[in-house]
């Protein structure tokens, strides 16, 4: 596939191919339509496990429908549950975890992440990557609650320890107010 500068997502989506290895376990923290999860099956293969949570039941069957005409749906474990519960669900330590912040496309606009819950979700991810894992988020400050999000995740990812992760914020210059961003933590060898 050739190179494309084109979005948010495309980075994480880059930065996840590099980072995911076959025989990993890792988590979509925001199933949405799927995409993130089926990308993550794709990459960790037979021997891997992928966690995947939502708290719309559209979202879930929508991802299991996507995993299932792909012929993957062995790989992931799909929970209809909020993102801040995942510490209780993931007993082991994860290559990468990926947000995908907002709301549903194509559904609800009032069922969007928020950064109350994103933070303790974020506190449960930072926790189980393993040395060297990798957390990507997509964050859309175009509206109310997302500017909030993107202005607290800031904040909070500024403020990790530099001796235990190394944080990257990346954005389109020209696109815009209210561009999608990316932003990527990886935790350090300690
Ligand atoms: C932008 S969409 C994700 C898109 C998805 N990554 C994809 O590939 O299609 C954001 C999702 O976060 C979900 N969400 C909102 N609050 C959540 C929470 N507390 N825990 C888990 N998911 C949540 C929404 O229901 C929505 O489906």
């Amino acid at each position: 596939m050739s190179y494309e500068l084109k979005s948010a997502r495309y980075l994480a989506a880059d930065a996840l191919r590099a980072a995911v290895r076959p025989g990993d376990a890792v988590a979509d923290a925001t199933m949405g339509n799927g995409h993130d999860t089926l990308l993550l099956c794709e990459l960790v293969g037979d021997t891997g496990r992928v966690y995947a949570f939502d708290v719309q039941s559209q979202a879930v069957e929508s991802t299991r429908r996507r995993l299932a005409e792909a012929g993957l749906t062995d790989h992931a474990r799909l929970f209809l549950m909020g993102h801040e519960h995942m510490g209780e669900v993931v007993q082991e330590p994860l290559s990468a975890v990926v947000f995908n912040l907002g709301w549903l496309p194509g559904g609800d606009h009032a069922v969007t992440t928020r950064w109350e819950t994103t933070q303790k979700a974020l506190d449960a991810a930072l926790a189980l990557l393993k040395p060297m894992g990798v957390l990507l988020i997509c964050a859309y400050p175009g509206h109310e609650e997302g500017e909030r999000e993107r202005r607290e995740l800031t904040a909070y990812l500024s403020a990790l320890p530099p001796q235990r992760f190394n944080v990257l914020h990346q954005r389109f210059l020209n696109a815009g107010p209210g561009a999608p961003e990316c932003f990527i933590a990886q935790k350090q060898n300690y």
